[in-house]
């Protein structure tokens, strides 16, 4: 038992309580920029706060969302009325969660694959972290699946760090969020996708154990197992739902706290009906299998949005309608036609 063992098993249990999912708004402010870029929003450091508190302010968001994932910038950020985004995200009955690592580096050694970097001074920045008010962590690790890739070299230095990071974040009082995305980029089958992700989960949690971390103290953010982007093909539902749990009942220790799924590209309503469908149709996992979603929560806020304040409050019912969508899937609610009402309401 550390200090923060009980602190640690309450925290994880709240990110993933009943009908709840965790936002990933921690875009470094790189892909951020390129997301305003896009639509033409000037990238200063003034829009990305209003743009990270026209999120943390969208009304009832603590009804479908336990915490938020902030990126190093908006930590220290404050509201238009001077308190600080903690503060408002403490107010609100949010968790702030923080993300830690420095991001996904090409792999010396191995082209076209990546590994992330980020532990050196990590403990001495989780600590400053849980000081801000930080309660949870992320670290994202990066799997790309290609003719010969991912290989075992890329896929056991991700996960060693992954396992040092959720150490660090343990002995510090942060739950870790443990990511290891397998992307969705490419052509491949559901099938490859399966032992891809199987391959990836099965050695994280070797590390995760050759690390001492604390299975009930921690959160899994997987990938779902998906066919490629630019598959002819993509794997009906049902069978994404199967594939996945299966995959994740073969590696994934039942004492860990909670599954919290990226949506990785998919589409809103792809990343809603997956989780959906999981929730229904194995309603006795040994964890909650909920979200942890960037883009399929935000992304259509953000078109909306545009930079002009005068669209803030129509963007923030549409960010606040993805995460009752989203609650609903947790809970195998979610239908294409309450996503339809939802968004009438
Ligand atoms: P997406 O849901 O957009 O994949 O983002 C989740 C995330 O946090 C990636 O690190």
């Amino acid at each position: 038992m550390s200090t923060y063992t009980q602190e640690l098993q309450t925290t994880a249990k709240a990110l993933v309580a009943k009908g709840k999912g965790i936002l990933a708004m921690d875009e470094s402010n790189g892909t951020c920029n390129k997301r305003f870029e896009k639509l033409g929003i000037a990238t200063t450091e003034e829009n990305r706060r209003n743009y990270r508190e026209l999120i943390l302010t969208a009304p009832n968001l603590n009804t479908y969302i336990s915490g938020a994932i902030l990126f190093d910038e908006t930590i220290r950020q404050s509201s238009a009325t001077g308190e600080s985004f903690v503060s408002v995200m403490q107010r609100l009955g949010l968790i702030p969660g923080i993300k830690v690592d420095g991001g996904a580096k090409p792999f010396a050694g191995h082209p076209d694959e990546l590994v992330t970097e980020g532990l050196d001074g990590l403990d001495d920045r989780v600590r400053e972290y849980y000081n801000l008010g930080a309660r949870f962590a992320k670290w994202r690790a990066v799997i790309t699946i290609g003719a010969n890739i991912p290989s075992a070299a890329c896929i056991e230095a991700n996960a060693d760090a992954l396992a040092r990071y959720a150490a660090i974040c343990q002995a510090n009082g942060l739950v870790p969020i443990v990511e290891p995305e397998v992307l969705i980029d490419g052509n491949h089958t559901l099938d490859r996708c399966r032992e891809v992700t199987a391959a990836t989960l099965k050695e994280v949690f070797k590390q995760l154990t050759t690390q001492g971390v604390a299975f009930d103290q921690m959160i899994l953010k997987p990938s779902m197992v998906i066919t490629g982007l630019s598959a002819t093909l993509p794997a009906p539902v049902h069978e994404v739902a199967t594939t996945t749990i299966e995959t994740l009942l073969q590696a994934v220790p039942p004492t860990v706290a909670g599954i919290a799924f990226l949506s990785g590209g998919q589409t809103n309503e792809q990343a809603a009906a997956h989780l959906n469908a999981m929730n229904v149709m194995f309603p006795q996992t040994p964890w909650p299998v909920t979200f942890s979603y960037a883009r399929a929560i935000q992304q259509s806020a953000l078109d909306k949005w545009r930079g002009d304040s005068a669209n803030v409050a129509a963007a923030q019912k549409i960010l606040a309608h993805r995460a009752a969508c989203n609650s609903a899937a947790s809970n195998g609610t979610y239908t294409v036609d309450l996503d339809r009402q939802l968004a009438l309401v």
